[in-house]
């Protein structure tokens, strides 16, 4: 995987990669050098990451972008900030003929693009292809999370498929174009900060949670079409449009650690207490993007994957907590084991700084009730982006029908304890 000692080298037409050189006098077939750096040139080589890519023209050659004519205000952040527990029904069946990136909406976020620090949250909800669109955020990488139906990303780099249950993760400043296969919904965390990262493994040892090789680079492939793209890019959270004469997916060879990836969550591999207790959801982490303080993330990628539970003397779901970090979850398929109902495939929580949450009543009573067996949790993928700086809702967001008014309702009527 890009960041972990892997350095990949992909050519579509062979002869094309020059071969000692990055950018030599005269690159094959008279093909253009361009270096990508996702961090900063002088970043220490165990972080440091770029690709250097051999393109038709190079990606210079562009009029000047404009803003484009989007509700902007619908993705402000909504102010007051909430402390309240929030809880979200999917996003409603997009119109006809709305593509990946009109289908975006800015859900949530913290930090500011700007800055390079803090997440954007979006949803998506799209059902055609982007056609002569091609797209890429300046603001952060794009960590997409596909819900429903699949995604063919056609990136600068190459080609992958990210499914449900699987994630793609973009690099900032990545064009992109999107096909869909059906109609597709799902979330995205634009990470403004540091790139995602696997995390370190202490005493778990040399394996265990994401195996690095199971992180899936494109090989090499271009588009050599001369007819017209509008090219959108995310930056300062705002989108802007230029057009070109030609795709700028024209990238013939590539080599370098800066890549798109795929993961299939169904490889991580899950570890969990075989005695007591269980560890807190850290455990269950994918990717890191760290932040300036140790061992305090900008956002963790954390799943809640199919597992076998078999502590003992334990409550076994997520137990009550208040976390200085904020916690926006998602729910791929299948039911999250906290909550008995309302948190539904497609839709989406909000439990920020210090907010109270934990098992609802019913999940509440099944746990302290049930026969502690050895049991498997099947048919289930929520996931959450963990950040260190509280997670601010826009306005669509709280403005939205799907925000679910008695989302309170569910911590209701748990009687007090009774002391001797
Ligand atoms: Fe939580």
């Amino acid at each position: 995987m890009p960041g972990f000692g892997n350095h990949f080298a992909t050519e579509a037409v062979p002869g094309a990669l020059p071969i000692g050189r990055n950018s030599p006098q005269h690159v094959p077939f008279g093909l253009y050098a361009e270096q990508l750096s996702g961090t900063a040139f002088t970043a220490p080589r165990a972080d440091n990451r770029r690709s250097w890519l051999y393109r038709l023209r190079p990606s210079a050659g562009h009029a000047p972008y404009q803003l484009m004519a989007r509700d902007t205000e619908a993705g402000a952040p909504h102010h007051p900030a909430s402390p309240n527990r929030l809880r979200w029904d999917p996003l409603p069946r997009p119109a006809p003929g709305t593509d990946f990136v009109d289908g975006l909406v800015r859900w949530a976020g913290n930090g500011a693009p700007l800055d390079q620090r803090g997440i954007s949250i979006w949803l998506y909800a799209a059902n055609a292809p982007m056609g002569a669109r091609v797209f890429y955020s300046a603001d952060g990488e794009m960590l997409i999370v596909p819900q429903q139906g699949a995604l063919n990303l056609i990136t600068e780099l190459g080609r992958m498929t990210a499914r449900p249950g699987e994630i793609g993760l973009i690099p900032r400043g990545m064009r992109f174009r999107v096909e869909l296969v059906g109609e597709a919904r799902g979330y995205i965390c634009e990470n403004h900060g540091h790139p995602f990262r696997l995390p370190d493994l202490g005493p778990i040892g040399a394996n265990g949670l994401a195996n690095p090789r199971d992180f899936q680079t494109p090989v090499a492939a271009f588009e050599g079409s001369d007819a017209p793209v509008e090219l959108i890019q995310l930056y300062g959270g705002q989108f802007w449009t230029s057009r070109l004469g030609h795709s700028p997916l024209d990238v013939v060879a590539w080599h370098g650690n800066l890549a798109p990836v795929k993961y299939d969550l169904a490889r991580f591999n899950t570890i969990n207490t075989v005695s007591y207790d269980h560890p807190d959801p850290s455990i269950f982490t994918v990717l890191t993007a760290p932040s300036d303080t140790p061992g305090t993330a900008n956002c963790d990628f954390v799943i809640f994957p199919p597992r076998w539970m078999v502590a003992e003397d334990t409550f076994r779901p997520p137990w009550f907590h208040r976390n200085v970090m904020s916690e926006f979850m998602g729910l791929v398929h299948g039911a999250y084991d906290a909550k008995a109902g309302g948190f539904v495939p497609g839709g989406a929580s909000l439990h920020n700084c210090m907010s109270a949450h934990g098992p609802d009543r019913s999940s509440y009573d099944a746990a302290v009730a049930m026969e502690l067996k050895p049991s498997r949790i099947d048919d289930t993928m929520a996931f959450m982006f963990e950040s260190c700086l509280p997670i601010v809702p826009t306005r669509a967001a709280m403005l939205s029908a799907t925000l679910q008014q008695d989302y309170d309702e569910c911590w209701a009527g748990f009687p007090k304890a009774r002391l001797p």
